[in-house]
């Protein structure tokens, strides 16, 4: 499963994958049982390693070249009952459901238990080591280069830097954000962390509310990604001043300020990172909202698989057909590992926008900056502000309306 995941996090894209870790499939000598599977098969599997299950598969009997009902040594209807819970196994027996929700045919699926391994073991470890990696890496940050404060004389003069809805939609964003990133963590370490401290009763009622506001509070998520796409797009399109932007690091380091416009190269990946992974994180959640209905995992690893990304080094073949519980699996962990990497980046948003620069919170806060910090980090925005402000210079304040 970690293999797979990590092969579409390499690809970058939006939905995901995962297989157990895989070992040279055991040479399994079945003469003993007749060809049905054996110990070690089963020992095998348990460890993790991947077995050839074709010699299960393709083992569900064949009605028409059975012997008929009244024969000697006839079967019932064509195939034994080991032959049905194979064909069952491997989802291809004939099944009629009274129940015909999308995953009402699937009576047996054998990926829960690779999910729940992974969830609770690398999927924790994955998140505490990123998450305390990246609150680490700040610190040392802080402690080397300092709050980075206005370099010039400060004039007094203010800006408007962000309209009132601009601000709502960050907020509003930002607010269900940390509201997310804690009812689902809460979720996920429940089980592990939260009972051992609180007891099953305390923590049943903190799951339940978790998962009511977490479920209800992604709408508003989606609904401010929408509107911080729609009002900044334009100004996070690439241009060659990110380019001198990135090469003197932001000047980060270094004496002086890179031009930049409204939002600099350092920003307009943050903004990337906010709109793709945010996406995919909707996209999934989407998909563990509404059960079996939207199935996407099988798609992308045929459409990987067709672009040649098993080829690569490291790369084995991806399931390219899911039981409808597998896609759900595959939804919660994606869902979650992007959820990690998001909040790790936005834990260097939080960092830049409050203790690590002098004047940077007052954009988001009031709307308004410094003119002296914005000449020092958005030059190229102050001059189009002021070449507008001459284009249409504002009226003064006390002015009476014409009659
Ligand atoms: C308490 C937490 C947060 C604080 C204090 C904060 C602060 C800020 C500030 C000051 C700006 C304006 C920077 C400028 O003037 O150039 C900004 C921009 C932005 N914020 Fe936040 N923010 C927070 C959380 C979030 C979250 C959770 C998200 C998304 C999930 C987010 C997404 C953005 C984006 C996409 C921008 C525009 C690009 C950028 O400036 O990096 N923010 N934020």
């Amino acid at each position: 499963m970690l293999r797979a995941l990590i092969a579409l996090m390499l690809t970058l894209s939006f939905f995901s994958v995962a297989q157990a870790q895989e070992a040279e499939t055991p040479v399994s000598d079945r003469s003993a049982t007749g060809g049905a599977q054996t110990l070690e098969d089963i020992l095998a599997r348990q460890r993790g390693e991947e077995v050839d299950n074709s010699f299960r598969s393709e083992s569900i009997g064949d009605p028409d070249s059975a012997a008929g009902l009244a024969n000697q040594l006839g079967t019932l209807g064509g195939a034994s009952d080991p032959e049905l819970w194979r064909a069952l196994r491997f989802g291809e027996a004939n099944i009629t459901a009274s129940n015909n929700g999308p995953a009402a045919t699937t009576l047996v699926q054998d990926g829960g238990m690779r999910w729940l391994t992974f969830r609770q073991g690398p999927l924790i470890s994955f998140a505490g080591y990123l998450l305390g990696g990246t609150l680490l890496l700040l610190l040392i940050f802080f402690l080397v280069r300092g709050r980075i404060r206005i370099d010039g004389e400060k004039t007094g003069r203010k800006i408007e830097r962000f309209k009132a809805i601009e601000r709502i939609a960050h907020w509003m964003l930002a607010g269900s954000f940390i509201v997310l990133g804690l009812t689902g963590i809460i979720t996920l370490i429940g089980r592990k962390f939260l009972i051992p401290l609180f007891g099953h009763d305390a923590f049943a009622t903190l799951a339940i509310g978790s998962k009511w506001v977490h479920n209800n509070v992604s709408w508003a998520f989606m609904i401010a990604l929408v509107m911080i796409f729609v009002m900044w797009v334009i100004h996070n399109l690439p241009d060659r001043t990110d380019l001198h932007w990135l090469r003197k690091g932001g000047g980060i380091f270094s004496k002086g300020h890179p031009p930049a416009k409204k939002f600099n190269a350092g920003q307009k990946l943050i903004f990337w990172s906010v709109i793709v992974l945010g996406t995919s994180i909707s996209v999934t959640g989407l998909a563990l909202l509404f059960p079996f209905e939207i199935n996407m995992f099988a798609a992308t690893f045929s459409k990987l698989q067709a672009i040649g990304i098993t080829h690569l080094p490291g790369m084995g073949e991806l399931p390219t057909t899911l039981a409808p519980h597998e896609e759900m699996q595959y939804a919660q962990l994606w869902h979650a590992l992007v959820s990690f990497v998001l909040i790790a980046i936005i834990f260097a948003h939080i960092y830049i926008g409050t203790v690590g620069m002098e004047g940077a919170y007052d954009a988001m806060g009031s709307g308004e900056v410094e003119e002296q910090w914005a000449r020092e980090h958005h030059s190229l925005w102050v001059d189009e502000v002021k070449a507008k402000e001459v284009e249409t210079p504002k009226a003064p304040e006390s002015a009476t309306p014409a009659e």
